[in-house]
């Protein structure tokens, strides 16, 4: 089982939402999000879950990690409610981390579930930031990202945004998960 995440970050600040919201609109990321984690299970923090259309993600089993044992998810079949992100590895699957950067740092930061692998997509355009909004950002998930991953030269430059691969140092990866993501980011110009 692999955990990888996957994330949209402003360059510069690191900034992925303002309040409930993504503050660009990217449709070949959001594609790219969509071909990556479909038919996968993916895990997101309750707040983020409440950022998809009527909490659902087409073909997605979605774990909602919240402190709530009582949340009431969207769909009981394909959606389930963890309380400890320990409990991830109960899974035998990969899991797709989706954020937000509270669950992101949350990963980082517990050797028992740290990611294996960071799709890292950096959008380079302008964002709007008000002082009104709150502003979140993953600078503290960057700062151990570049200490204890290493990154591959390889990048794929599409609409503004940046895409590489970071993987953990030292810990056995699978190479089959890495495979299939380069496959994907080298082709995805050409997808339907
Ligand atoms: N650009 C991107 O790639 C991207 C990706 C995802 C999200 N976003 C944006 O990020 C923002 C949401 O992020 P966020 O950081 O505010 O919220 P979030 O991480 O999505 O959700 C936070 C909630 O998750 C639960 N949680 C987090 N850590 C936990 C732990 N260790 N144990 C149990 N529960 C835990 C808590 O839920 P309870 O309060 O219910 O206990 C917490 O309030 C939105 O703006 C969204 O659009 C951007």
């Amino acid at each position: 089982m692999s955990v990888i995440v996957i994330w949209c970050r402003h360059k510069g600040d690191n900034v992925i939402g303002i309040h409930n919201r993504i503050p660009w609109s990217v449709p070949s990321d959001m594609k790219r999000f969509r071909h990556l984690t479909w038919g996968k299970t993916i895990l997101a923090g309750r707040k983020t879950y409440e950022t998809f259309p009527n909490r659902t993600l087409e073909n997605r089993r979605i774990l909602v990690l919240t402190s709530d044992s009582a949340y009431e998810v969207a769909d009981r079949e394909a959606h389930h409610v963890i309380a400890r992100l320990e409990d991830v590895q109960d899974y035998a699957e990969d899991i797709y981390v989706v954020g937000g950067a509270g669950v992101y740092e949350a990963f980082f930061k517990n050797t028992q579930v740290m990611p294996d692998i960071v799709v890292d997509s950096v959008y380079n355009g302008n964002i709007n930031v008000s002082t009104q909004e709150k502003v979140i950002d993953v600078s503290a998930s960057v700062k151990i990202l570049e200490e204890k991953y290493f990154h591959l030269p390889s990048v794929f430059e599409l609409d503004d945004v940046e895409t590489s691969l970071w993987i953990k140092k030292g810990d056995f990866v699978d190479q089959n998960v890495i495979k299939m993501i380069l496959n994907y980011l080298e082709n995805e110009r050409t997808l339907p």
